[in-house]
């Protein structure tokens, strides 16, 4: 019997090893952010300073260098831009200039050029020709359009002159701006329909990506990451990782290094103990006695189990899409009592109807799987007794 102790603690000691070599490395690759409370840096971005190239997709780096927000480098884009919003759901990155002045930067690119990087404008946008004069202050054809005040300095500027952008090619004649002098024209992208003035000066920019498709695994829950051995290979495939499941506590890396760290030496173990009981079975048999001292030998089980719901029954409280103004039809409940964040526009909530409380979904979600109440009323939402579901499962015999 001595030689069984070793074999488990070799056991556990390999699984041990790989838990924490599997955490280290996820540590660089975890979610990151320049600032507490800032924009999260996740799969495909990551970040220059804290994070190695392998946590993310090439051309998803962000910097944390001069700024609480993260700044994105375009390739064909002299100097960075500052990242307001990342949308892993819809894929989408909304970005602008860290002096507040795009149009300083579309005037000296002619546009923004994205050529070169993973982005592009997304579908709302068309890119339309506006040339930028300088006119006199008091010409009454502009008394309604806001001039654009970053641009007031410079040559030819003073207290009498503004610049405004207007339509390369009008309409109809634009005999007024005979007073003014050309600047330059630029490519803007303009969200929805192009109006004679370009007056949308300070706006994000939404830029979408198509690859990596990561979309639908962040809206099921999932959390998007390289597969293959090594953190990324060179065909850069990328999997599903933490979709909700049974084992919600463990990534699918963590169930993989467990599968591995208990299977190989697991297997090896259950080789030796299959050997020693069938020779103890042998010698018992020689000696006459009971096989019953063999029922004393049980598998050690992991001790955590906690009461949350499943995947499939939180998915069955509502879920709301906010729109652009990123408040609820509910004036006094924007704060989602979980991460203490007020809701932005585009987040996904979620309700429990039977106590009429929102929660960011991803908050209430995460709650939900580790305790089967509203955390604000402790309520116990309407559910099955089936649907309560261990983290771990135990063994009937407990
Ligand atoms: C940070 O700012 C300094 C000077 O203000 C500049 O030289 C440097 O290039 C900036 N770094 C980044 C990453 O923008
Ligand atoms: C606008 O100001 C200029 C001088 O800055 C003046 O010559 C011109 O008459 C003014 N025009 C109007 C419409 O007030
Ligand atoms: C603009 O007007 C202010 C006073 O109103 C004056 O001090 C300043 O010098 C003017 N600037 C230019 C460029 O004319
Ligand atoms: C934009 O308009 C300007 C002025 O009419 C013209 O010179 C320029 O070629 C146009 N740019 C493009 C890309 O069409």
């Amino acid at each position: 019997m001595a030689t069984v102790p070793p074999c488990l603690l070799f056991l556990f000691l390999v699984a041990l090893t790989r838990i924490i070599g599997i955490a280290r490395a996820q540590f660089y690759c975890e979610s990151t952010a320049c600032d507490a409370g800032g924009v999260s840096i996740d799969f495909p971005f990551y970040q220059r300073e804290s994070q190695i190239p392998g946590c993310g997709y090439p051309g998803f780096e962000l910097s944390c260098a001069n700024s609480t927000d993260p700044l994105l480098t375009l390739p064909a884009e002299p100097g960075d831009f500052t990242v307001k919003l990342i949308s892993l759901e819809v894929q989408q990155v909304w970005i602008n200039d860290p002096q507040q002045c795009l149009p300083k930067r579309m005037i000296r690119e002619r546009g923004l050029n994205l050529r070169g990087s993973p982005f592009q404008f997304t579908d709302d946008y068309s890119l339309v020709n506006y040339t930028f004069f300088r006119c006199p202050s008091n010409l009454t054809a502009l008394s309604m359009v806001p001039p654009i005040k970053c641009l007031n300095s410079g040559v030819n500027s003073g207290n009498n002159s503004l610049v405004v952008a207007i339509l390369s090619d009008p309409p109809f004649p634009t005999p007024w701006t005979t007073p003014c002098h050309v600047i330059s024209w630029a490519m803007i992208p303009i969200a929805g329909v192009p109006w004679l003035f370009w007056t949308d000066y300070y706006s994000d920019i939404k830029l979408e990506w198509d690859n990596p498709n990561c979309g639908s695994c962040e809206a099921r829950g999932g959390r998007c990451g390289f597969v293959g051995p090594t953190l990324r290979d060179t065909a850069f495939r990328v999997g599903c990782y933490d979709l909700p499941t049974q084992l919600q506590g463990l990534s699918r890396k963590t169930k993989y290094g467990l599968g591995i760290g208990l299977g190989i030496p697991g297997g090896f173990c259950i080789i030796v103990l299959a050997y020693l009981f069938y020779a103890k079975m042998k010698t018992y048999e020689q000696q006459g006695l009971s096989r019953s001292d063999f029922s004393t030998i049980i598998l050690p089980r992991l001790p955590v189990q906690t009461m949350g719901l499943d995947a499939a029954s939180i998915e069955k409280y509502p879920k709301t899409l906010l729109g652009e103004s990123g408040r609820l039809p509910k004036p006094n409940d924007n704060l989602c009592s979980i991460c203490l964040c007020e809701y932005q526009p585009k987040e996904t909530l979620r309700t429990i109807p039977e106590c009429n409380h929102y929660f960011h979904a991803n908050c209430i979600d995460g709650w939900l799987k580790m305790n089967a109440t509203c955390p604000l009323c402790r309520n116990l939402p309407e559910r099955s007794v089936s649907s309560l579901t261990p983290s771990i499962p135990t063994s009937p015999t407990h």
